[in-house]
């Protein structure tokens, strides 16, 4: 598997990273728990190194770590900190130390004696980034964290936060059906030399033509409460996916294989991080560290996109305030 480097963070990462939120949480019943692991350790086996969790997804950093345990130093382990009570439900809380506290525990449930990268989930407008970007420095200088990360943050948060403390990864939502970071967000990741990690690589499933209109979700998945998963906005927006079929087609790849490569193809420095409970695919997402879309290519694919509307937000009202700050 081909490595990146995250900006210019001196932070070397598998080109395709695995977001392991979905084994426990988010998506309906969590996946049994020794297969969980099992998958864990089959993206190691496969060329993975990078790993995504969070304090607020459920039992997930225990997994992370139980899995990782054999494999730790081989392996970068991003988490992340910043929800009240490590609840996305439950309001935001960003204050030092919060922060101090999560980490502390985190590295316990992670079975760790350090995490490679510490996000700030989402900003916590009653605490000024730079207090937490200095309580992350504190924790940096004690070794207790090797980078500093940010989620769904706006441009002045980006250039605060790393005038203090510099910034190694931006985590926000970026794919093919998702666009907004190219305005603003990609150019000024380019000029602070700061990575890119893009979640819901795969527009939480829906880019590889696996969920239709008639798609029924567990009551407890989160996309029951996404505009852009209506019956009636997934109907629309079939039109991308047959869109992304045509094109894997041709490159004799499956739909989520163009979409991740899609973003590869973006900056050297973009390191997404699909997930999925299936072995099978596992396989296939890693697969397509191989597929390359030459510029043409991309061209005519951007032209494509762009004549296709997306249909439906991306987040509910209440989800929405949260981001871009
Ligand atoms: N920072 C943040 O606020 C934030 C927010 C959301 C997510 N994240 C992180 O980003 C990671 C990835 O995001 P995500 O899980 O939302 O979205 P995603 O990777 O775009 O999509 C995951 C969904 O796609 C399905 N899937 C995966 N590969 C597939 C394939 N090859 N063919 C068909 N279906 C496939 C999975 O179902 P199966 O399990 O059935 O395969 C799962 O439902 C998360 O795990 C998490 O670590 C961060």
């Amino acid at each position: 598997m081909q490595q990146r480097e995250l900006g210019k963070s001196g932070l070397q990462v598998s080109g395709i990273g695995f977001g392991c939120m979905g084994l426990s949480y988010g998506y309906g019943p969590a996946a049994e728990r020794q297969s969980a692991i099992r998958l864990i350790q089959m993206a190691v086996e496969q060329g993975v190194n990078f790993f995504d969790t969070a304090e607020a997804y459920g039992p997930n950093e225990e997994l992370v770590g139980e899995a990782l345990a054999p494999f730790r130093d081989r392996v970068v382990i991003a988490t992340k900190f910043g929800f009240r009570h490590g609840d996305a439900h439950a309001g935001l809380d960003s204050r030092p130390e919060r922060i101090r506290k999560v980490a502390e525990q985190s590295l316990e449930r992670l079975k760790t004696d350090r995490i490679d990268l510490f996000y700030q989930h989402r900003p916590d407008p009653n605490v000024p980034i730079e207090e937490v970007a200095g309580a992350v420095q504190d924790l940096i200088r004690q070794g207790k964290v090797k980078h500093f990360g940010l989620s769904e943050a706006g441009p002045e948060t980006i250039r605060r936060a790393h005038a203090v403390q510099p910034v190694t990864a931006l985590q926000s939502e970026y794919s093919m059906w998702w666009r907004e970071p190219e305005a603003e967000i990609l150019p000024l990741l380019e000029e602070l030399g700061i990575g890119f990690v893009p979640f819901s690589p795969l527009g939480k499933g829906f880019l590889t033509g696996a969920i239709s209109e008639s798609t029924q979700f567990d009551a407890s998945d989160f996309r029951n409460t996404v505009p852009r998963f209506t019956p009636e906005a997934r109907a629309a927006n079939t039109a991308l996916v047959d869109l992304l079929a045509d094109i894997a087609r041709r490159k004799q790849a499956t739909p989520a294989q163009v979409a991740l490569a899609w973003l590869l193809a973006q900056r050297p420095w973009i390191v997404p991080i699909p997930g999925t409970t299936k072995p099978h695919r596992l396989e296939e997402n890693i697969g397509a560290a191989a597929v390359r879309l030459a510029p043409e290519e991309l061209s005519e694919v951007n032209a494509a996109i762009a004549r296709v509307p997306v249909q439906g937000d991306r987040y509910s009202a209440d989800r929405q305030k949260l981001v871009g700050r």
